[in-house]
C-alpha cells in the first residue's frame, strides 16, 4: 500500500481514529513534568473522571500503553499462575486472549464461535458448569475484527454471584456504547486510548471491580512488576503515576472526558448509533451486507462478496483518499472495517459510503 500524505486523507478506520482540532492543539503544546502541582491536578481529575465513562464507584487506572497491556494487566494483578481461564474466541482479539493466557502460563479453555455469529448462551452455560473451576471467562465487548457486540450483561448475570471474574476487553467498546460495569456486574473492563476516547494511540485503561479486587491478593508479588496494579494505585492515592507520567496525552484526556462530561454520556453513545445507523442506511445494499449477526455501534463490518477488499481498500486510499481497513486473517479480502468513533462527521460517513459504492463499481466494472 503507498503512502499517502497525511493531510489529505480521511481516516475512517476502527481505530486510530480522527481526532478534533481541540485535541491536536492541545498535543502540540510544550510538554509539562509530571511531579508537578499543574500536572498533579490534572491527573486527579482524569482518574476521577474515568469513573464516568467506566460507570463505576471504583477505581479506574490509566496505563502508559496499548490497549493490549491493559489486558496483560488484567490477567497477571487477579489471577494466580496455572489458573483455568475460559477465552472466548470469536475473532481475532478473542484468539489474542487465549495466546496471552497461555503464554503467560495460565490454562486456557478457547470456546469457540463461527466468526460474526452470535455466542449461544445455553451452550455457554454448560460449558460454564462443566469448568466451574475456571478462575476467570475472558472476552470482548466488540470483537473488532468481525465487528460484533457480545452480551455481555447476559455473561455478567452467569459470572456475578460465582466466585469466576468476567474480563473484558472493551478496548472498542467502551465509551461507545453504554457498559455499566457495575450495574451488570463485571469484574474488568479494559479500555485504550485511540478509539472512542479520541485520542492518538498510547494510553490503556482498566477498573477493577470488588470481587477483582480481592483476587488480586492471590498473585505472587513476582508475577508482576510495571504493571503492578496495587503499587500503581498507591502512587495515584498520592496523585502521582508510579513511573513517568504520558503528561501530553493525559492532558488531551482531561479535555475529552471534560467534553464528554459536558454532552453527557447518553447523548456520547448515542452519536455512535446515529453516525453507525446514518452510515448502514447509505452503503447497504444486496451486495455489501453487514457481516455480524449483531453489529456494534463502534463500527461497521461490511460483507462485499463482488470484490476482493483488500484491492478495495489500496483503491479506497488512492484514489479516493479514505483509509479504511480490509480483513483480518479467515476474513482477509472479504470484508471491509468502516470506524464510527472518533471527531467524524455526517458529510464524512456520506462521503465513504458513496466512494465504497463508486469503487465498487470501478473495480468489478458494474
Ligand atoms: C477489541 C480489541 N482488543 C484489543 C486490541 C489491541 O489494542 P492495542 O492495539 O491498543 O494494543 C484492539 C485493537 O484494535 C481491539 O480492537
Amino acid at each position: 500500500m503507498k503512502f499517502v500524505n497525511m493531510q489529505s486523507y480521511q481516516l475512517m478506520t476502527p481505530g486510530p481514529v480522527p481526532l478534533p482540532e481541540w485535541v491536536l492543539n492541545e498535543l502540540a503544546q510544550p510538554v509539562i513534568h509530571h511531579r508537578t502541582n499543574e500536572f498533579e491536578a490534572i491527573l486527579e481529575r482524569c482518574l476521577k473522571r474515568l469513573k464516568l465513562v467506566f460507570q463505576t464507584k471504583n477505581h479506574c487506572f490509566l496505563l502508559t500503553s496499548t490497549g493490549t497491556g491493559a489486558m496483560e494487566a488484567a490477567l497477571t494483578n487477579t489471577l494466580p499462575k496455572g489458573a483455568k481461564v475460559i477465552s472466548i474466541i470469536s475473532g481475532k482479539f478473542g484468539q489474542r486472549w487465549h495466546e496471552m493466557a497461555q503464554t503467560l502460563g495460565y490454562r486456557s479453555v478457547p470456546i469457540e464461535i463461527e466468526w460474526g455469529d452470535d455466542l449461544d448462551l445455553d451452550y455457554f452455560k454448560k460449558m460454564l458448569f462443566a469448568h466451574a473451576d475456571a478462575e476467570a471467562i475472558l472476552c470482548q465487548a466488540c470483537e473488532t475484527s468481525t465487528g460484533a457486540m457480545l452480551p455481555l450483561k447476559e455473561l455478567a448475570e452467569m459470572t456475578r454471584k460465582s466466585k469466576t471474574l468476567l474480563i473484558c476487553d472493551a478496548i472498542t467498546g467502551l465509551g461507545a456504547y453504554s457498559i455499566p460495569m457495575d450495574e451488570w456486574g463485571i469484574d474488568v473492563l479494559i479500555a485504550g486510548s485511540q478509539k472512542a476516547l479520541m485520542l492518538p494511540t498510547g494510553l490503556a485503561f482498566l477498573s477493577l471491580s470488588d470481587k477483582a479486587w480481592e483476587k488480586t491478593k492471590t498473585v505472587a508479588p513476582e508475577q508482576t512488576y510495571y504493571w503492578n496494579l496495587v503499587e500503581e494505585y498507591k502512587a495515584n492515592q498520592k496523585t502521582q503515576t508510579r513511573f513517568s507520567s504520558a503528561t501530553t496525552l493525559i492532558r488531551a484526556l482531561d479535555l475529552v472526558l471534560e467534553h464528554i462530561e459536558k454532552i453527557g454520556l447518553t447523548n456520547w453513545f448515542d452519536a455512535h448509533t446515529e453516525r453507525a445507523t446514518h452510515f448502514r442506511r447509505l452503503v447497504l445494499n444486496p451486495q455489501v451486507t453487514l457481516f455480524p449477526h449483531t453489529p456494534s455501534p463502534s463500527l461497521s463490518c461490511l460483507l462485499i462478496p463482488s470484490v476482493d477488499t483488500t484491492r478495495l481498500q489500496s483503491h479506497l486510499q488512492d484514489k479516493h483518499r479514505i483509509v479504511v481497513m480490509g480483513g483480518q486473517d479467515q476474513l482477509k479480502g472479504k470484508v471491509l472495517r468502516v470506524g464510527h468513533m472518533g471527531w467524524m462527521t455526517k458529510e464524512q460517513l456520506t462521503s465513504t459510503a458513496e466512494a465504497i459504492r463508486a469503487s465498487i463499481g470501478e473495480l468489478t466494472g458494474a
